[in-house]
């Protein structure tokens, strides 16, 4: 007797790593930047309907993997996703992702994709649309400090949504700015390689810094930065790992995802649990002031928040249908007669 055909419930779309690399060339980066950039704003301005839950992460002596979970009630997503600092070195990625959707009504997943080169936009739109609301209005010039596999994404992401003309780089490892160089030639931005930070940081008026290491480090320290800059932090977002010496944040308006889970995670776990912070949504809906003075130190303290996860894979999933760019996977045991799945089990014996 041969297995039942699954019936089309059993089917999850499933966006594979390459075909999200389709997508991306399909609409275009800089347009695929800045879709996700608008869906992860437009999530933000409803973000007291979502559960919200800091990410549920499994440390370890290399690194952590972590599981990220939200709902808008009506649909359900997670990401999974992992960081290891030292896989580099093995010729591996530092994080590797991946994620579902479901339906909140049924349970059903819908969506399955990669997350990895989803994780790298969904970071850069999150990094230039908080930018957009924070940096100085006629900010040109960006420093990248640690330029690794997120750097190009978050200069495009700058570039299409900032208006970022300019970049200065910096790296420990010289063949990593060489990379980045390489990768960006031609795509619009002018690029200078730097041989410090200080020089990096030299006339920028955003700084990113985006490097991995499981430790306090101190990528700026308090005398490089200068009054009016937007700081862009991403690389400090496990407990143990962060990027800015803690004098800078004390000097800066901090704005962060959600607390409970950046207090853990932040550049702001240095500081005590009842430093001053601002939550982003709230200066997206207007409720909470955002940049107030040219003068003024503004720090995005970024971990990447489940929601912006939930915003990608919901860009993801709307470009399905139009682009075919899925396969369909058989996921889903979805016997006709429901209290019978032994017996589907059975009628696929051979
Ligand atoms: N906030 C978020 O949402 C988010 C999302 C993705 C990744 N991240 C984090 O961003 C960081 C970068 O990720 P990646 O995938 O680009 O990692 P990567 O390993 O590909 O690149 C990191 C780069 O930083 C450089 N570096 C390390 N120490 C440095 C130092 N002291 N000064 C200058 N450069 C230094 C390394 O040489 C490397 O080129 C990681 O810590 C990762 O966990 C955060």
């Amino acid at each position: 007797m041969s297995a039942p055909a699954p019936s089309d419930l059993a089917f999850v779309p499933f966006v594979s790593v390459e075909n999200m690399m389709k997508l991306v060339h399909r609409i275009g980066i800089e347009d695929m930047l800045r879709g996700l950039a608008s869906a992860i704003e437009e999530d933000f301005r409803r973000w007291e309907l979502f559960d919200k839950t800091p990410r549920i992460a499994s440390h370890s002596r290399d690194g952590v993997i972590e599981l990220m979970p939200t709902s808008d009630g009506q649909v359900y997503g997670f990401k999974y996703v992992n960081g290891h600092p030292g896989n580099m070195k093995e010729g591996l990625q530092t994080v590797t992702a991946f994620g579902l959707l479901a339906t909140v009504d049924t349970g059903y997943p819908v969506l399955l994709s990669e997350m990895t080169v989803l994780t790298a936009l969904r970071t850069a739109a999150t990094s230039a649309m908080v930018a957009r609301h924070l940096a100085p209005r006629d900010a040109r010039t960006m420093a990248i400090i640690g330029n690794g596999a997120q750097s190009e994404f978050q200069a495009l992401a700058m570039k299409a949504i900032c208006g970022i003309t300019h970049l200065r780089l910096f790296d420990i490892d010289p063949r990593a700015t060489e990379k980045t160089m390489r990768n960006l030639d031609g795509l619009g931005l002018s690029l200078s390689a730097c041989s410090t930070p200080e020089e990096a940081i030299e006339s920028a008026d955003i700084i990113t810094t985006c490097t991995a290491d499981k430790q306090y480090a101190n990528i700026l320290t308090d005398n490089m930065v200068g009054a009016g800059v937007h700081i862009n932090a991403i690389g400090g977002d496990c407990p143990g790992k962060t990027e800015l010496h803690r004098d800078i944040l004390s000097r800066s308006t901090v704005f962060i995802e959600y607390p409970p889970q950046t207090r853990i995670e932040g550049e702001i776990q240095q500081m005590p649990a009842d430093f001053p912070v601002t939550e982003l949504w709230q200066v997206i809906t207007g409720t909470a002031p955002g940049r107030t003075s040219d003068s003024q130190i503004t720090l995005f303290d970024g971990v990447g928040f489940a929601i912006e996860d939930f915003s990608a894979l919901r860009f993801v999933r709307d470009h399905l249908q139009s682009t075919g760019l899925f396969q369909n996977l058989d996921m889903v045991a979805d016997p006709d007669d429901p209290r019978d799945l032994f017996g589907m089990l059975q009628r696929a014996r051979i």
